[in-house]
């Protein structure tokens, strides 16, 4: 059983997401357990206000510190994972999401307006860019994330179908084909109707790497590859 928490100003954002798809399905069986949580809700300003204006002056208004921590303090426990949201953070990849979906409790905190009061920062445990750019919030990137993390909880989905997903193995995936075996003249690979399950293994392999090294070199910095990754290179 696993628990997502979502801190925000507009928990509705996440209402099609819950609703959808293997999403959905994960949350009705109850092996993922996700909630939107407004922070607003914990303020103790007399006009409901979550932020303020910024010490030292500029433009805008950043988040305050008390509705957030005190949030944070009603909704985590010993065992919980604080990860905010921002592009400040660590950038999101398939190994961060894979060590986030170990942990039983999850608790994301999403940022709006210009950004957080810097303090804030004492109460997290983790900070996640989902990117080099700015989003307007940290929802989608919330979205994002948590959708990453509830597909690898067991049963959500086959695990042999992500085990060859790109990334898992640092490689891209290979191409992929289903019926008819030729469409506008273009035909699925000889070898992937030809039954042979090591020959297919084998040209799977290369493709994935002829498909990384083309498209995603920096995937294969510093990569030690085994001995039949390096034959299949030199072919
Ligand atoms: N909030 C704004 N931009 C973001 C990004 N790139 N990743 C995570 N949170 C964000």
């Amino acid at each position: 059983m696993m628990e997502i928490k979502v801190l925000t100003l507009f928990p509705n954002f996440f209402d099609s997401f819950k609703e959808t798809s293997i999403i959905k399905r994960a949350l009705d069986k109850e092996s993922v357990q996700f909630t939107a949580i407004n922070f607003r809700d914990y303020t103790l300003d007399k006009h409901n206000n979550v932020d303020d204006t910024i010490c030292g002056g500029g433009a805008g208004m950043l988040l305050a510190c008390q509705p957030i921590v005190d949030a944070l303090k009603a909704n985590t426990k010993a065992n919980s994972k604080v990860v905010m949201l921002s592009p400040q953070g660590k950038k999101m990849t398939q190994k961060l999401v894979r060590e986030l979906a170990e942990h039983d409790d999850i608790v994301l905190l999403c940022g709006h307006y210009e950004g957080f009061d810097e303090r804030i920062r004492d109460y997290v445990d983790e900070e996640v860019s989902i990117g080099d750019f700015v989003l307007t919030g940290g929802e989608p990137a919330a979205l994002v994330l948590s959708d990453a993390i509830i597909r690898l909880r067991d049963g959500v989905i086959r695990s042999d179908s992500h085990e060859d997903d790109s990334f898992e193995n640092g490689l891209l995936e290979y191409p992929q084909y289903t019926r008819p075996v030729e469409y506008d003249g273009k035909k699925v690979p000889d070898v992937l109707m030809s039954g042979h399950h090591e020959n297919i293994r084998k040209w799977r392999l290369k493709e994935s790497l002829r498909k990384t090294y083309l498209r995603r070199p920096d995937l294969l910095d510093g990569r030690t590859f085994t001995s039949e990754e390096q034959k299949l290179l030199q072919e």
